[in-house]
């Protein structure tokens, strides 16, 4: 698997991908609904791998399997959307994408890895928690904002939280 910065002509691939990732939440409580909610559009893709933020996990036979895609917001690195192809899910992969997005926040001299995400769902908290990611209490005005947001598209407000990892200390990972 070759973790890569997404090209432009990636974007009309990843709708697909984040559409197969979110057949997942099929098995979560109350949440079966994602499978069919909207996905980011090939355009806002496109904007953000311009801006060098985004990275795809590309299969031998040149398939994308994942990507990540994030965004700089003052001092740090906001990840707004990580999916890994139904096909390709618990082999590490997600783990090598939110690397490169360290290693990227790192190189710009970024003081943290932000995202929000669910607080009970095993593959979203939880997960982001064995890495290092803590939740914030306190998320400040821009989490809030996208918190808030959020929920007007239907999200469960109580069960979303924001969480930060701070670049420059380890990364850990069980
Ligand atoms: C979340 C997601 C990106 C993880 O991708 P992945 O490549 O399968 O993840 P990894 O193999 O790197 O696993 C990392 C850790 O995530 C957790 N995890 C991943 N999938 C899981 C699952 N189905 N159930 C429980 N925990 C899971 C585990 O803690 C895992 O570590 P482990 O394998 O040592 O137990 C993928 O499941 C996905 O695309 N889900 C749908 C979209 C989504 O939920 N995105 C994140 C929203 S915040």
């Amino acid at each position: 698997m070759l973790i890569r910065p997404a090209h432009l002509t990636d974007a009309s691939a990843l709708p697909a991908i984040e559409k197969s990732a979110a057949q997942l939440f099929g098995t979560a409580d109350g949440l079966a609904w994602l499978r069919d909610a909207p996905v980011i559009g090939p355009s806002d893709h496109a904007r953000r791998i311009l801006n060098h933020a985004v990275w795809v996990a590309e299969a031998a036979d040149g398939a994308l399997a994942a990507f990540i895609s994030t965004e700089i917001f003052d001092s740090e690195l906001h990840i707004w959307e990580l999916s890994v192809h139904a096909q390709w899910q618990r082999r590490g992969i997600a783990s090598l994408l939110i690397d490169s997005a360290y290693r990227y926040a790192v190189n710009r001299g970024l003081g943290a890895l932000t995202l929000t995400t669910f607080s009970d769902v095993p593959w979203c908290a939880p997960a982001y928690a064995k890495r290092g990611f803590a939740p914030l209490l306190q998320p400040g005005k821009r989490l809030q904002d996208t918190l808030d947001a959020e929920a007007m598209q239907g999200l469960p407000p109580e069960r979303r939280i924001a969480m930060r990892l701070p670049v420059g200390g380890l990364i850990p990972r069980r």
